[in-house]
């Protein structure tokens, strides 16, 4: 049986790719709703119907666990795919806890970057509210970097001009930046160099894929194969079989040097 994958496009292959690393041996279902991307300007309701016609069609592939590699369509619709699903459901928030803790006793803030869905929805301010007790946490939308990234392009002049005009100026006063979208990753060259080096970015990508090996550790659902395993792809419904996507999908996964 296969791991499924979901995002609203092509952010979540940077989960899979550790995926890849840490559970080599899984078959896996990715599924980028590209067609439908962005869903961080959308509504929740929106994005709920968007995450639930993805998953029904991974559902009718068979899967054993699911990874809603998006943090926005976490947001809005998790808890109800669990409701509805029989498999594990796992899903994705930013790294706020970690972030906070590193730097409560340091003087320094945390940015969050991530979706304007994902910074106004409820399990967002619900997470700031349990461990930003000393109110250090700021958000900061980045809808432009899911744009650049649907167009494949992670770097260069435009890139590094929209990262400069969204930093806060004063941006010194950071000591982590939370990277709370997964098509942000892509972009981690392009960030280290747009701020101050000892800023550090961190994500929530590896916690996930920890969290997916717990998952199915304890559900005694880990392949038994020694085999390497196989990914396919889905976009927008649709297998993907055309070569130049799934070139820019693989560049992705198994590495490029822009990324
Ligand atoms: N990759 C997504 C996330 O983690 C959302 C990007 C979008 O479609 O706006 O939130």
């Amino acid at each position: 049986m296969n791991i499924g994958f979901f995002d609203s496009g092509i952010g979540g292959l940077s989960v899979l790719r550790e995926a890849l690393t840490l559970l080599p041996n899984e078959n896996y279902i990715y599924y980028a709703d590209s067609d439908n991307a962005p869903y961080g300007t959308k509504t929740k309701e929106e994005v709920k119907k968007l995450t639930f016609d993805a998953v029904k069609l991974l559902d009718e592939r068979k899967i054993k666990a699911l990874v809603i590699a998006c943090n926005t369509a976490t947001s809005a619709a998790v808890r109800d795919l669990r409701e509805v699903y029989g498999f594990p459901v796992i899903g994705m928030e930013p790294a706020v806890k970690p972030a906070v803790e590193k730097n409560n006793n340091g003087g320094k803030r945390v940015l969050v970057l991530a979706t304007a869905l994902t910074l106004k929805e409820e399990k967002f301010q619900n997470l700031v509210s349990r461990f930003d007790a000393g109110h250090i946490v700021d958000m900061l939308p980045a809808p432009k970097l899911v744009e650049f990234a649907e167009k494949y392009i992670f770097s260069g002049p435009d890139v590094s001009e929209y990262i400069k005009e969204i930093m806060p100026q004063n941006i010194n006063q950071y000591g982590t930046l939370v990277l709370g979208c997964t098509h942000f990753p892509l972009f981690r060259e392009a960030l280290e160099e747009s701020i101050p080096k000892n800023i550090d970015i961190i994500d929530g990508n590896k916690g996930t894929v920890n969290h997916l090996i717990d998952i199915l550790k304890n559900n005694d659902l880990l392949s038994q194969s020694n085999q390497k395993g196989s990914v396919t792809f889905y976009k927008s419904g649709v297998e993907v079989k055309d070569h130049i996507t799934l070139s820019n999908y693989e560049k992705i996964l198994y590495g490029s040097s822009a990324l």
